[in-house]
């Protein structure tokens, strides 16, 4: 299945690369990390290392295996595209969080940018893409403006299957499908993507007979990219989901190595664990491509959700984590970089580059009799946006703001499954770096329990009674 797993010059040609140059206190000055430093936490290193291994042989780390036992899956999911990509002009995800974020920056990244402005012939036959994830009622209603029922799939997508957002989605698309097409002809317009037993989204897809794809168990949210969750949307509007399963593969093999300096996501982790030991508590993500601008969304999320933690594994309080920022190259130089420059030195920027653009500009040569102009003339984008890139690198460098960054040869499927992997991992190893679990989000099930009391949930009687008994808010405070 992993056709470009044993090719190994397709392979040196695509790896992505980390420069951690700029991280490094020679380079960027005294708020930069030395390798006393890396050595001084040598023991915390070999055991993060050996807890990877072992979670990972035990079932604690499934997303580590995804790229090797999916085979069927993927045949399953190429031939329901196949069944169905004629008849449907429109794919829409209904899912939240890690069933949303991943589709979203997968098909951005690879797809052409204004991929569902596209006739279908230029989209190769694949229908357009939306993914509906909040529930603003304003948004869901302006899709259904824009799309036909009738040729419409809809892929609800909920490990837990009882995602408010998600499931309220679900049973306002059903009944509208229902009313407009009929029970029978509904059917055909939903596929369930949720775990293999538990849940309500596993009997509802059974009952009412709908195709469903399997969230493997061990698999969280923020992790499932390389599941059905995201394997599915990705193959809908025609992504090479075996190339994104073998980048991740080959990420894999560089990222099993025992030597910190030479596996990405260790490094990765490391050197940012160091930087959260120095009080650089926000980490940014700086694409200078707008096809990845969307990775930074799904990044926020994985290291979020998974590192912002307030208990470690001994049950003390920590507060730990790094807020994510997500910035784009050049456009946040005309934003945001001017903190980054000169604000407090409480950041980690990875700027995230692209040796090959899918395309070229050629800037006119123009006003010639104005220098500051002219110099333009002649040049092209690429060349502009990859200068912009180096010395926002340089001058944030100056300034000693810690700094790194992942270079992509160009963007494709290949490329793309080994940052997501690289991303997914580097968390696994810097959650256990912290010594706290990265794979739970009780404070996301606190928002969603205070929810469902303040909806009537039958079963949170007890929490709602927690709720009515916060302080009333003063209209001092309100004006
Ligand atoms: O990473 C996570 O676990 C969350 O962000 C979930 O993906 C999100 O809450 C949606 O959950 P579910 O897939 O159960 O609907």
């Amino acid at each position: 299945m992993l056709k470009r797993f044993e090719d190994k010059e397709w392979q040196s040609s695509m790896k992505i690369r980390l420069d951690m140059n700029n991280m490094m206190a020679e380079f960027v000055g005294p708020h930069g990390i030395t390798e006393e430093d890396i050595a001084g936490i040598q023991s915390k290193l070999d055991a993060a290392h050996q807890a990877m291994t072992l979670k990972r042989a035990n079932g604690g780390m499934d997303f580590r295996d995804l790229p090797y036992v999916q085979d069927e899956i993927v045949d399953d999911i190429i031939n329901y595209v196949a069944s169905v990509k004629d008849k449907m002009d429109t794919f829409i995800v209904l899912g939240i969080g890690g069933s949303a974020l991943g589709p979203i920056a997968l098909q951005q990244a690879i797809n052409h940018p204004y991929y569902n402005e596209l006739p279908k012939e230029k989209r190769n036959g694949f229908p357009r893409i939306y993914v509906a994830d909040n529930v603003d009622p304003e948004r869901l209603t302006s899709l259904l403006d824009v799309i036909d029922l009738k040729t419409t799939l809809f892929n609800v997508v909920s490990k837990s299957g009882s995602t408010s957002e998600t499931m309220s989605q679900f049973m306002i698309i059903k009944e509208l499908l229902e009313n407009e097409l009929g029970k029978e002809e509904a059917r055909e317009h939903i596929v369930c993507t949720t775990d293999a037993s538990k849940g309500n989204l596993r009997p509802i897809a059974e009952q009412e007979g709908y195709k469903s794809f399997v969230i493997p168990d061990g698999v969280g949210g923020r992790f499932s990219e390389l599941t059905p969750v995201g394997l599915l949307p990705a193959a809908m509007c025609g992504i090479d989901i075996e190339e994104l399963l073998a980048g991740a593969a080959y990420m894999d093999s560089l990222c099993k190595d025992d030597n910190t300096f030479s596996n990405p996501a260790a490094i990765y982790a490391v050197l940012h664990y160091i930087a959260m030991q120095q009080g650089k508590n926000i980490s940014i993500v700086m694409p200078y491509a707008d096809a990845l601008k969307f990775i930074s969304d799904w990044y926020a999320q994985l290291w979020a959700e998974s590192l912002g933690k307030k208990f470690n594994n001994e049950g003390e309080v920590v507060n730990v984590g790094q807020t994510p920022v997500r910035a784009l190259g050049a456009t946040d130089q005309h934003s945001q970089v001017q903190l980054y420059a000169e604000g407090p030195k409480d950041k980690v920027i990875v700027f995230l580059g692209v040796d090959k653009y899918k395309a070229s500009i050629e800037i006119p040569k123009l006003y010639s009799d104005i220098p500051s102009l002219g110099f333009l003339g002649g040049t092209t984008h690429n060349q502009l946006i990859k200068t912009e890139q180096m010395a926002t690198e340089y001058a944030l460098l100056k300034a000693g703001q810690t700094n790194m960054t992942i270079t992509l040869p160009e963007v494709n499927a290949f490329t793309i499954g080994q940052l997501l992997y690289l991303f997914e991992t580097a968390t696994g190893f810097a959650g256990e770096l912290l010594n706290i679990n990265a794979f739970d989000q009780p404070g996301v099930e606190e928002g969603k329990n205070a929810t469902y009391a303040m909806f009537g949930r039958p079963g949170y009687e007890e929490k709602k009674a927690e709720l009515d008994s916060r302080p009333e808010k003063r209209d001092k405070y309100i004006i």
